[in-house]
């Protein structure tokens, strides 16, 4: 495994609905580090949300602008940044996320992904179609990047968020370098 640059940096990733947030502000709190949320910043400094984002400018430009947002924030130290689930289809996002912090991914069955974004009006790529058929092939596309980028993975399968969180925080602990 390559010596990440700033490892004491936590970026999760993984598809909508794994839990990302929710485990990501947890673990901020247990490591007494700041949190971070890609889409938040991203809404915060546009004061737009995404699905407007998505409306106006694209899914193109939706992803030059969280590009943007994920390459000044990954400078910053001690930071837990949870980072939407598209993030890594870039690939300088995946270069700067496997460069400058431990990267963990959250796997999530879609059983599980369904039911947490059954009633989801906020995910534009949710809002036409069959949420299954495009939860499907979202995984499909990205499942193989997720796995290669990571450094752990966490299964989410029937875990709550706390117990997520504690399992990242005993492997960072184990793991030689990164806490
Ligand atoms: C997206 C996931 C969303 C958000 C946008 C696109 C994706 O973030 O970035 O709607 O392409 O999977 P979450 O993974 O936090 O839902």
């Amino acid at each position: 495994m390559d010596i990440p640059v700033h490892p004491s940096n936590v970026f999760l990733i993984g598809p909508m609905g794994a839990g990302k947030t929710t485990v990501g502000s947890m673990l901020a709190k247990a490591m007494g580090r700041e949190f971070l949320d890609s889409d938040a910043v991203l809404q915060e400094r546009t004061g737009v949300t995404v699905s407007e984002i998505f409306e106006h400018e694209g899914e193109q430009g939706f992803r030059r602008r969280e590009r943007e947002v994920i390459a000044e924030l990954v400078e910053r130290k001690n930071i837990v940044l949870a980072t939407g689930g598209g993030a890594v289809l870039d690939a300088d996002n995946r270069r700067l996320l496997a460069s400058r912090g431990t990267v963990i991914y959250l796997r999530v069955p879609l059983e599980a992904q369904l039911q947490h974004l059954r009633a989801d009006r906020t995910r534009p790529l949710l809002q036409s179609g069959d949420p299954e058929e495009v939860l499907k092939r979202l995984s499909l596309e990205r499942d193989p990047l997720y796995r290669e980028l990571c450094d752990y993975q966490v299964n989410m399968d029937g875990l709550t968020a706390r117990a997520a969180c504690e399992n990242i925080v005993e492997w960072l602990d184990q793991t030689p370098g990164l806490s």
